[in-house]
């Protein structure tokens, strides 16, 4: 996995460059300061593949707890936004043994710029600031018919614990993609909540 540097640079920490895409850019961890500055783009660039719109509280529920576990890709020239990752960490001490669970949030990427790494980066920076932060394990869900997402993240190492049926407003089932950092118990992801349907057969 990607390590992560940390040099300060005017805009934020620079994490990488790349020149492997059409245009130039470089991948920056997210500050609070800013918000103003790139919270309105990171909306509008997510919005516009997302079956189900956010509201501007789902975003500071994630950034202003986990804003570290926020990554940036911009454009070298112009620091437009060209791919965006949100994840939080969470312990789940009901689950035995506690287990500590990154979650990938929201991920997106720009149509002009997809197809030369810029995702896979942004997951793998996402993941070692997770791991470094003692991750047992990262999960996450998506659409079925998903499927550059779904090979992106089996290609990372993820694997499909369970397919959810219409999980999304839309009527969409997704899968749950579970990415395994060190071995946990009997509880973790591979067992996580009920779906509809299992709701429906115990209620
Ligand atoms: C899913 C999504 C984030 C992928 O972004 P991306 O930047 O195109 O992803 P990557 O470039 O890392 O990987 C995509 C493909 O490019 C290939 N690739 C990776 N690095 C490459 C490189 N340096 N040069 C050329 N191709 C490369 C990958 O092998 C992959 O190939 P595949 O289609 O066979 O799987 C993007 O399509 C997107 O934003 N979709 C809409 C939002 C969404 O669905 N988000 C996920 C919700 S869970």
């Amino acid at each position: 996995m990607a390590a992560l540097a940390s040099a300060s640079a005017a805009v934020s920490e620079v994490l990488a460059a790349s020149s492997s895409s059409a245009s130039k850019l470089y991948y920056t961890r997210y500050e609070h300061r800013l918000e103003q500055q790139y919270l309105p783009s990171i909306r509008a660039l997510i919005t516009k593949d997302l079956s189900e719109p956010y509201s501007i509280y789902v975003y500071r529920y994630f950034l202003y707890q986990w804003s570290q576990l926020c990554f940036m890709a911009l454009d070298q020239e112009t620091s437009s936004l060209i791919g965006v990752i949100i994840c939080k960490l969470e312990t789940h001490a009901s689950i035995s043994p506690p287990t500590s669970r990154g979650y990938i949030a929201m991920l997106a990427v720009s149509a002009a710029h997809r197809g030369h790494g810029v995702a896979t980066s942004l997951a793998r920076m996402a993941i070692d600031a997770m791991a470094e932060r003692g991750a047992d394990e990262v999960v996450l869900e998506t659409e079925e018919t998903n499927l550059p997402a779904i090979r992106l993240y089996e290609r990372l190492g993820f694997f499909r614990s369970k397919k959810l049926h219409r999980y999304y407003l839309n009527g969409n089932s997704a899968y749950r993609l579970v990415l395994l950092l060190r071995s946990v118990g009997p509880d973790s992801a591979l067992d996580l909540s009920l779906d509809d349907e299992e709701r429906q057969l115990i209620a």
